[in-house]
């Protein structure tokens, strides 16, 4: 179906609008603190196949269920370890995705057809609110066609799902920037499958160990069954060919000089525009992670914009919220990682 997609502020006349539309089996754009989500009633198989056409997304790809308050947490899990509980009294809400195993009430279509679930209780007021009026957790996946860069305005939404949604409410930009961080929970130990704001050392003040996944960092291969099926998707990708060089910023010049021509673009720390000789994009100083995961999509969906072919990017340095940065940027880069 074509709808005339519109953008409109989350004010409580458009919550009860978006509400109405998510109670009638519709799917509609959100903002959270992290990215825009691509929400349908979590308990509605019907309204979640709406979402996996929408974004043309594998249907094994289990999607993450939100909710406003600690209580809507029992009637999705069968099991509530209690460094979960911990967990969530520490970092929800806020960027942090939970694994736990199913109750009966969620459907495999929302699960991808796994028997576990994951929950996460978004920062954002508005997202909260719209949870609330509705009465039912939201399940959302982020707003982006599958494969492309998550979206962190609502323009970004309106981009990839204008005519095949009905509404996108608009929470102004994400402050996060990047997805939230997914763990799997164990007594004692928890373990990392996607990095995010939520960040390892955080984890570390509340857990004993905090068990990376290899997916984090590395490419899945194709005989190995991923912890979470995400990881082996394409993802983040612009339409440019991303390269990251890892050296330092003298070494990054010298070889982006040396390939510069026509559509070759670099993708650089804010302060070293003028260290190479093609046109150069900054997305946060070398030392500010949080700055960088904030500024890394909608610099990847510039780059798109300026017509980029070829990007050398920077390589992020792999601590706090620089690690989701970094594992962005491999995946966009489709793990081509050049050492200088
Ligand atoms: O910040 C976020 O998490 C955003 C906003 C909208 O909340 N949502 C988001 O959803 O990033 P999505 O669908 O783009 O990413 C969900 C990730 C996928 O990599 C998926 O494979 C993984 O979480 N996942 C979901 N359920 C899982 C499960 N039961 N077991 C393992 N991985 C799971
Ligand atoms: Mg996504």
């Amino acid at each position: 179906m074509e709808f005339d997609t519109s953008i409109v502020p989350p004010s409580p006349q458009q919550l009860e609008r978006a509400a109405a539309l998510l109670k009638s089996g519709e799917i509609v754009g959100i903002p959270t603190e992290t990215v825009y989500g691509l929400a349908a009633n979590a308990y509605d198989p019907e309204a979640i196949k709406k979402i996996f056409l929408a974004k043309g997304r594998p249907q094994d790809n289990p999607l993450i269920v939100h909710i406003d308050i600690l209580e809507r947490l029992n009637e999705l899990v069968s099991e509530l370890p209690k460094t979960a509980l911990r967990l969530a009294d520490a970092f929800w809400p806020g960027p942090l995705t939970m694994i736990f195993p199913k109750s009966e009430k969620v459907p495999y279509e929302t699960t991808g057809g796994l028997d576990t679930v994951a929950v996460r209780m978004p920062a954002l007021p508005a997202a909260r609110e719209l949870i609330s009026v509705c009465g039912f957790p939201l399940a959302a996946p982020s707003a982006n066609l599958s494969g492309r860069p998550s979206p962190t305005c609502a323009a970004h939404v309106y981009h990839d799902m204008k005519g095949k949604i009905p509404l996108i409410l608009d929470g102004g930009e994400c402050e996060v920037g990047v997805e939230s961080t997914v763990i799997s929970v164990h007594p004692d130990q928890v373990h990392l499958l996607r990095p995010g704001g939520v960040t390892v050392e955080m984890l570390h003040s509340i857990v004993p160990t905090v068990e990376i996944d290899d997916g984090v960092l590395h490419r899945v291969s194709d005989n190995v069954k991923a912890a979470s099926p995400g990881m082996k998707y394409k993802h983040y990708s612009p339409k440019a060919d991303v390269i990251i060089l890892d050296g330092s910023l003298e070494q990054f010049s010298a070889y982006v000089n040396e390939h510069a021509a026509d559509g070759v673009f670099a993708l650089v720390f804010t302060g070293e525009e003028q260290a190479v000789s093609v046109p150069a994009l900054p997305y946060g100083r070398i030392d500010d992670g949080a700055a960088q995961a904030h500024g890394l999509f909608s610099t990847l969906r510039e780059l798109d914009e300026r017509g980029a072919k070829i990007v050398f990017a920077r390589c992020p340095v792999k601590k706090g919220v620089g690690l989701a940065v970094y594992n962005r940027l491999i995946r966009a880069a489709g793990f081509q990682v050049i050492s200088l």
